[in-house]
């Protein structure tokens, strides 16, 4: 099968021009400027952007999570990101305490064999980690495929592990060419918070983020980076939020240390103020780490433009207000974390950063697709337009406008954060290795397109890649 996508504006994380485009079944195999070469099927992509398919390096579908699951399963919740213009997604399997760490992979791959629209790797989200068990880890890093592992300085009695755990982590993947994405909040310290909140009868959904001060982000960013200091490893920051996390990561960076760091839409567009909505509104926006005023984003921003935060993710995790956020309705700490966002991330950071001049194109293409493909071992196959590289493309329409709903998205949740929002910015069509699963607009794919990915260790091991996204 041979597609040619003709007369688009090709931009990549350091390109931009005109030219046309030949892929060869799944895989770009020309580039170059008015192709004749004959085609199954020719895409004209006049007056339309053609960009790399959105790398999404934090997802949560069908993850079982404050005493529910999340709403999105591999299916919803890719067939939803394909809509979005992503292509990839690296969700996070996790390990129950004191069980295999393979186990758990066996889990995640049969929730989501032969489901999903777009391709997907895993993190593994490790729990406990003997030495007995670091074999495992190695299994993962050199032949599964697996090779970053979240921790967290979060929810104790859950998810949360010991800094000893933490550190043994990071020294054991960093000597195998693994990353350990960290989690970083002291959630002891806020667990102490929340139980006085609730003692004084503060159960409102806005005490979950008056009972999560950002020093506590700031506290476990500091301890993941001297950790990782210690173990000679490099370190990623997920989901950070605010400017005294991000003053943390930057410190670090101006001495050489590799810390990478991530954020997510929702922390450059929606704010504290979301919490005080109407009733039982703000349950909405109940996420980890929580919203923070409005002043944190113009902060986020510059760390974006100055390469502080190299990726923007989502952390999808979403949960429906009907019997599931409801579960905290008489007390905020039972309401389930999480947010929908898979959908709208490329639209959202289009519309928010390019539209607004806060970002280039390339440097939209670099933080939603690029960098994550390096950091996370896809790159060159993903992350970019070239030749030999898989054809994940997206055409991309930059002048047309959209409004944000629940009424019109794809993803399998009752609300959407943004309702009522305006964006410009479209992704029309989208190709996942060669094959059209959206045309405009519309999904025309099915079911078991999306393949699992291995990752490589390689960018992390060839320091000077990791330093091109340092
Ligand atoms: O609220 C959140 N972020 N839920 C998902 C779990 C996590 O910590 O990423
Ligand atoms: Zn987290
Ligand atoms: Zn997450």
């Amino acid at each position: 099968m041979k597609t040619l996508i003709k007369n688009g504006r090709i931009i990549t994380a350091v390109d931009d021009y005109i030219g046309d485009i030949l892929i060869e079944d799944e895989i770009i195999t020309v580039i170059g400027k008015k192709l004749e070469m004959e085609a199954d099927k020719i895409i004209d992509a006049k007056d339309r952007l053609v960009i790399p398919g959105g790398i999404d390096a934090h997802t949560h579908m069908d993850m079982p999570f404050g005493g529910t699951t999340s709403a999105d399963d591999f299916r919803t919740g890719t067939l939803a990101a394909a809509h979005g213009g992503t292509t990839t997604i690296i969700d996070f399997a996790i390990q129950a305490k004191g069980t295999s760490i393979i186990g758990a992979l066996d889990t995640w791959h049969e929730k989501a064999a032969g489901k999903t629209a777009i391709d997907y790797g895993f993190h593994m989200i490790v729990t406990d980690l003997p030495q007995e068990r670091l074999k495992e880890v190695k299994r993962l890093i050199n032949d599964e495929g697996v090779s970053s592992f979240k921790m967290f300085m979060a929810y104790p009695g859950v998810l949360l592990v010991d800094d000893a755990t933490i550190f043994r982590g990071m020294s054991f993947a960093g000597e195998h060419g693994g990353l350990v994405c960290m989690h970083a909040e002291n959630g002891v310290v806020i667990d102490e918070i929340v139980q006085r909140a609730i003692a004084k009868g503060h159960t409102a959904p806005k005490y979950h983020a008056l009972t999560r001060p950002t020093k506590a982000e700031a506290e476990g960013v500091n301890r993941a980076i001297a950790l990782a200091e210690m173990a000679e490893s490099p370190v990623y920051i997920v989901h950070l939020s605010c400017y005294d996390a991000l003053k943390k990561v930057k410190e670090a960076r101006d001495e050489g240390v590799p810390v990478f760091a991530e954020t997510c839409p929702q922390y450059l567009f929606l704010d504290y103020s979301d919490y005080e909505r109407e009733g039982f509104e703000g349950a909405k926006y109940v996420m980890t780490p929580a919203l923070r005023e409005k002043w944190n984003q113009d902060e986020l921003w510059t760390g974006i433009r100055m390469n502080d935060l190299q990726v923007i993710s989502t952390d999808h995790c979403p949960f429906c207000m009907k019997e599931q956020k409801e579960l905290g309705k008489d007390d905020f700490s039972k309401i389930p974390n999480g947010a929908p966002g898979v959908e709208t991330r490329m639209s959202l950071v289009y519309n928010g950063g390019v539209v607004a001049g806060r970002i280039s194109l390339n440097r939209f293409v670099e933080i939603t697709s690029t960098a994550p493909a390096k950091i996370f071992g896809l790159f060159p196959r993903k992350g970019t337009i070239a030749v030999g590289s898989d054809a994940d493309i997206v055409i991309f329409n930059p002048n047309k406008k959209m409004t944000i709903s629940a009424q019109t998205h794809h993803m399998n949740v009752d609300y959407n954060p943004y309702e009522g929002r305006q964006v410009q910015g479209v992704p029309e069509t989208v190709l996942s290795r060669g094959k059209v699963v959206i045309e405009n607009e519309k999904y025309v794919g099915k079911a078991g397109d999306g393949k699992y990915l291995k990752r490589s260790t390689v960018q992390l091991r060839h320091r000077e890649v990791a330093a091109a996204v340092h």
